[in-house]
């Protein structure tokens, strides 16, 4: 059994297989699986079975663990997050709009890996938008505008009491509502990724507040500019999931969004991150 990296057709995400999740990965399998994930972003691996101690060995394999804030973790797991929602719930999915996981952190983190236990029949799926693409077909002008500038995140929008409160009860995950969600963290809105050293648009429509030094209006005007120029289709992937298939992405240069339209139906995942640095 060998490693084989079959990329999409524009190069943003690849399938991965000829790998054993359950098994040790080895250092040498480790460093060729994050030189395929520097390259195509998104790598997903279908037929994994795994338990809980496989995936916290695979996570520790790409890196140190991320801080997990606002969202309760497994009791006996504490890296590891259940992603779920029940048939009867009627809440949006959790990660249910565009967003960077943990973007507000002064390190937020580099990868967010999420392994499908129950799928739905239908819907549930997960987009992701390839913001190096995004970035590099901006128009010039609009690039030497935003190159040198910073915005604002903050997680007050899904976890601050107010707003938790607004997005209804989610009956099946434990959310933390707290008032540290009020903090806020400034970074570059073009990120040059750490390892690729391509340069990404890393804005995103949930945790980033305004673009600093901007007023109010001027700052919604560009902001929802680029989040339209970031979301068009071109720069989606549009991952459907099979039941046991783990996935990984790059949240330095992807913004990924929880797909609904299951109601009925169970969905559950499990998801560690990776630590990852301060974005320059
Ligand atoms: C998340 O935002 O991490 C959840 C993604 C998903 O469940 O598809």
């Amino acid at each position: 059994m060998s490693l084989k990296v079959t990329p999409r057709e524009n190069n943003f995400g690849a399938e991965i297989t000829g790998i054993k999740l359950c098994e040790p990965l080895g250092g040498s399998l480790a460093k060729k699986l994050k030189e395929a994930w520097y390259q195509h972003q998104v790598l997903y691996f279908p037929n994994q079975n795994i338990d809980h101690n496989h995936l916290e060995s695979f996570t520790e394999a790409i890196g140190p663990y991320g801080i997990e804030p606002y969202v309760k973790t497994l009791d006996d797991h504490p890296h590891i997050i259940e992603v779920r929602r029940d048939p009867h719930e009627k809440i949006a999915p959790f990660g249910g709009s565009w967003h960077s996981d943990w973007s507000f952190q002064e390190q937020p983190p580099s990868a967010t890996i999420l392994h499908a236990k129950v799928v739905p029949p239908i819907g549930g799926d997960t987009h992701f938008a390839d913001g190096i693409r995004a970035y590099e077909e901006l128009d010039e002008a609009l690039r030497a505008e935003i190159d040198e500038m910073e915005a604002i995140h903050s997680a007050r929008r899904p976890y601050s009491h107010e707003g938790y409160k607004l997005g209804g009860d989610r009956t099946s995950m434990t959310v933390l509502p707290s008032d540290d969600a009020y903090a806020t963290q400034k970074h570059p809105i073009v990120r040059t990724h750490p390892e690729s050293k391509r340069k990404t648009l890393w804005i995103n429509p949930v945790y980033t507040l305004a673009i600093d030094g901007l007023s109010d209006s001027a700052s919604k005007s560009l902001l929802s500019k680029l989040f339209e120029h970031l979301l068009q289709d071109e720069f989606i992937l549009k991952l459907k999931w099979a039941r046991d298939m783990l996935t990984m992405w790059d949240n330095r240069s992807v913004l990924h969004c929880a797909q609904g339209g299951y109601e009925g139906h169970l969905r559950l995942m499990h998801r560690t991150t990776v630590a990852g640095s301060k974005p320059f």
